[in-house]
């Protein structure tokens, strides 16, 4: 059997910030409402004719250089977006054509928040049966092009950014829990949530894009058990513990959401890894993000306990423990 190794990662933040104070000259919202409720301080936002496929080739790009790899060396792409270039093709194949790939397979994987959990846990099991080699899993969004800019309660909340990880099929006995790569990954959906945090348009439905419409209060009020629970189901299959644990790295929607998560599950907050401050709500790339800039900040070492856990619309949710 194979166990799915990381051999690199990458990340990238469009250029343009837009600090709370920004924001305030916007809509009615001010610095002090947006860091009480949220942490979040600034968020990067796509240039006009940024899409996501860039910001995902550039993520791709740095992470195949950490992993001294190039594009021939990758045989799958799982992309995770809500936020397309196109209704079709899939952005992954923009970026499998933009890396110079043409072979093996690219798609788009579709779980909003928690899309990028959802494709770690999709190529880890085609990595794992050995039906491909090596894969880039990438969560890219432009979230700034479905938000209601004129929308105070949602458009302090989210930004736009890329992250990448190169995953390998490496030969390992099942039963060695010392070694490398994914160790388990467990996913959850209930749609009887959708109303709670929707796009209120698409293809089928209006012809359109549409604005994310989100009640709050009702998503905050079920994450925190959601979290806790997948989490749980991870430490089960495992064995590990929040003690045994190196690095939480939850998707960052937001920063009391991750507190009272952590402190749930008993973990010790210089575990936890915060970005939300500086990105905001990066839907699917947040993880990523939140992984490549405590490696690259040398918190994250070959060897370490990771947790990962997202939670999102949907609602979808899902925990990942990755053996750095
Ligand atoms: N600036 C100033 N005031 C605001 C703003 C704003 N940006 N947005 C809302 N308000 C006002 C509301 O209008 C309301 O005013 P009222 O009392 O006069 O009606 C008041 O602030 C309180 O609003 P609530 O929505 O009750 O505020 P709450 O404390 O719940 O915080 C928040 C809102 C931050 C959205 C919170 O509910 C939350 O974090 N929910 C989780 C949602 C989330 O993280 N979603 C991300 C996507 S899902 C995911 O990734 C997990």
């Amino acid at each position: 059997t194979y166990r799915s190794v990381v051999r690199g990662i990458g990340s990238y933040l469009p250029a343009r910030t837009l600090t709370n104070a920004d924001l305030a000259q916007m809509v009615d919202t001010s610095d002090e409402w947006i860091v009480q409720r949220t942490g979040i301080r600034e968020r990067h936002i796509a240039a006009e004719g940024e899409v996501t496929s860039d910001l995902a080739i550039h993520a791709a790009r740095a992470a195949l250089a950490d992993a001294g790899l190039s594009g021939d060396d990758i045989d799958l792409i799982v992309l995770a977006t809500s936020t397309p270039d196109n209704t079709f093709p899939a952005t992954a194949v923009t970026v499998q054509a933009g890396l110079g790939i043409t072979h093996g397979a690219a798609f788009d994987l579709q779980a909003v928040c928690s899309g990028f959990v959802f494709a770690l846990a999709t190529a880890d099991n085609f990595l794992k049966s050995g039906a491909y080699r090596r894969a880039l899993v990438i969560g890219a969004e432009t979230f700034s092009r479905i938000l209601d800019w004129s929308d105070r309660t949602t458009c302090v909340l989210f930004g736009d950014g890329a992250g990448a990880l190169v995953l390998e099929a490496v030969p390992t006995d099942p039963a060695d829990t010392g070694a490398r790569g994914v160790l388990t990954s467990h996913l959850r959906s209930d749609g009887r949530h959708k109303h709670k945090l929707y796009v209120d348009g698409g293809v089928s439905s209006t012809r359109s894009t549409g604005y994310l419409r989100m009640e709050g209060r009702e998503v905050f009020r079920h994450a925190v058990g959601m979290i806790t629970d997948v989490i749980e189901d991870a430490f089960a299959a495992t064995g590990v513990d929040a003690q045994s644990l190196d690095w939480f790295v939850p998707h960052q929607a937001n920063r009391r959401i991750i507190d009272a998560s952590a402190a749930k599950l008993g973990i010790a907050p210089e575990k936890v890894v915060v970005t939300v401050d500086v990105h905001g709500n990066t839907s699917a790339a947040s993880i990523p993000l939140a992984l490549a800039t405590a490696y690259a900040d040398g918190r994250i070492k070959q060897g370490d306990m990771v947790l990962l856990e997202a939670m999102g619309g949907g609602f979808t949710w899902g925990s990942a423990l990755v053996r750095w």
